[in-house]
């Protein structure tokens, strides 16, 4: 994981909406609603959110979301999508806390699907998203299970999934309290199934 990884986002953006990624994005915003009492009041920040498929799907149960994505070719996605829905509380931001300083602004939720396994550090992002939430905060992470590193292939320098303890002791070890990881969902890719954990977590 010292090296970048290849996957062009950029490139990828305009064809990324399909009716699977579509169908994953439900499943995933249907587990976080089982998993997280939402509310109206709730300000939000979707981190590697893409073109904003999960965002979308929660934006009815949320207040005002900040969709961050590293890739400018899905900010401009995302952009366009806001601007034909009217959606004025949400916004795009360029975010990459590998890159970036921790922003200034707080939060009452922090979500992810399918971003993890592309961040180097694991436990230096949690322990930024611990510092960008308020107290009583909630983070939700979907993402894959540990697996043989078919859903990349070898060219892509990824996380192979995650241990589910690991992610639970990662956690803990960023201050979260209540750090829980369960089953989300599956999704297809190359013919074979992965499964999907949903990890919920809180800052107290
Ligand atoms: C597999 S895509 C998932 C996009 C979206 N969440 C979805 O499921 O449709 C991973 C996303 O994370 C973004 N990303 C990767 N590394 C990132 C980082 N270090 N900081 C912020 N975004 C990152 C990519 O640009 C890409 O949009």
């Amino acid at each position: 994981m010292s090296e970048p990884h290849v996957t062009d986002f950029d490139a990828r953006a305009a064809t990324w909406d399909d009716a699977q990624k579509v169908e994953r994005a439900e499943n995933v915003a249907a587990a976080i609603r089982r998993a997280v009492p939402l509310t109206r009041s709730m300000r939000a920040l979707e981190y590697g959110a893409g073109t904003g498929l999960l965002s979308f799907r929660l934006r009815n149960a949320l207040g005002p979301i900040t969709l961050a994505d590293s890739s400018a070719g899905m900010r401009a996605v995302a952009e366009q999508k806001i601007a034909a829905a009217a959606a004025r509380e949400m916004r795009v931001i360029d975010l990459d806390l590998m890159r970036d300083p921790v922003p200034p602004e707080r939060f009452d939720l922090i979500f992810s699907m399918m971003t993890l396994h592309h961040v180097t550090d694991v436990p230096r992002l949690f322990a930024a998203f611990h510092s960008m939430l308020n107290p009583g905060g909630w983070l939700s992470i979907a993402d894959l299970d540990a697996e043989d590193g078919s859903f990349h292939g070898p060219e892509v320098q990824v996380h192979h999934g995650f241990e589910r303890r690991t992610l639970t002791s990662w956690l803990e070890t960023a201050g979260f309290a209540d750090a829980a990881v369960g089953d989300c969902c599956e999704i297809e890719h190359h013919a074979r199934r992965y499964s999907i954990f949903l990890a919920t977590a809180r800052r107290i």
